[in-house]
């Protein structure tokens, strides 16, 4: 397939890079080329005709989001609109990397890829523009929702606790803040997988199980080496941010599944990306 990748320099862009070898790609991403500049996208793809745009692109970080809603919008959703017109100008298919903080974080069990979106922050405003452009300007698309990524050696939570734990020695995290952490490489993984199915729709590709902050930083410490680092729980109300993140907002996967799609339990994820962060 012929494909255009939008973000390739982030932390999944570089991941899926590998994993489309076998495919001709073509990448996306600033200073040299921008999302939000469609005339430049759309004669990038006149002239290279993809088959596929897979977009991961966006202004990911949550509190300046909060801080520049405007922004936030004109990259995540107008800048989606663009690859979205683009994708539909050249007869393409599309897929748009989405997150679980589309919703509000109140439900009590996971949720499923056909719950209602009612996202808290900016950020998630944002994210949820764009799927509304790829979902009303496209015929052929998939979604697909992640949620708190982390990458071996990326600047990402864990490789956060370490750094805090080797710094300060002891720890405080908060426990009332629920996902599913996902290592890229099992995203990119599934992704590859996805596009050869042709099965278009919304996904929610997340390593499986559902855990606190304060328990994901607890298996970190432990699978590096630091138990004996002590971690003080703490509610997320102490913890001042400009952004609201949903507290409660695991992923469940049923779509992916149906297609056999699915990812490991986090826990074997997170040893692997130990591991390599070593290496
Ligand atoms: N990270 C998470 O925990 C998480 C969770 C749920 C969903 N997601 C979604 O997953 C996707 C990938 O996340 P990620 O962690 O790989 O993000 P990332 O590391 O921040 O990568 C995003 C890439 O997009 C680029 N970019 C930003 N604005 C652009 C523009 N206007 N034109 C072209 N490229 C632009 C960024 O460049 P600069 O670095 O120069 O800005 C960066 O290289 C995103 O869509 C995100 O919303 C992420």
């Amino acid at each position: 397939m012929k494909i255009i990748l939008t973000g390739h320099k982030g932390q999944l862009g570089r991941t899926l890079l590998p994993q489309l070898a076998h495919h001709q790609v073509v990448g996306v991403d600033l200073p040299d080329r921008d999302i939000t500049d469609r005339e430049e996208l759309l004669a990038l793809a006149r002239q290279f005709r993809p088959d596929l745009l897979i977009h991961p692109a966006a202004m990911t970080n949550v509190d300046g989001c909060a801080r520049d809603p405007q922004a936030a919008y004109r990259v995540n959703g107008m800048g989606t609109q663009n690859v979205a017109l683009v994708a539909a100008e050249v007869g393409a298919e599309m897929l748009y990397v989405s997150t679980n903080e589309v919703f509000d974080g109140h439900a009590e069990e996971p949720y499923h890829e056909w719950a209602t979106r009612q996202p808290l922050n900016a950020y998630g405003r944002s994210k949820l523009a764009g799927e509304w452009y790829t979902q009303n300007l496209l015929d052929r698309f998939y979604i697909v929702r992640t949620a708190w990524l982390y990458a071996a050696g990326g600047n990402n939570f864990p490789h956060k606790i370490i750094q805090l734990a080797n710094k300060h020695g002891s720890l405080k995290v908060v426990t009332d803040e629920i996902g599913n952490p996902t290592y890229v490489e099992d995203l990119a993984q599934a992704i590859a997988q996805l596009i050869q199915t042709h099965a278009y729709g919304i996904y929610h590709f997340v390593n499986q199980g559902a855990v606190s902050r304060f328990e994901f930083a607890q298996e970190i410490l432990r699978l590096s080496g630091r138990a004996d680092i002590p971690i003080e729980p703490i509610s997320s109300a102490y913890f001042a941010r400009a952004s609201t993140p949903p507290l409660y907002a695991p992923l469940a996967n049923s779509a992916g599944a149906a297609v056999g799609i699915t990812l490991r339990p986090w826990q074997e994820a997170l040893a692997e990306a130990i591991e390599r962060e070593g290496e």
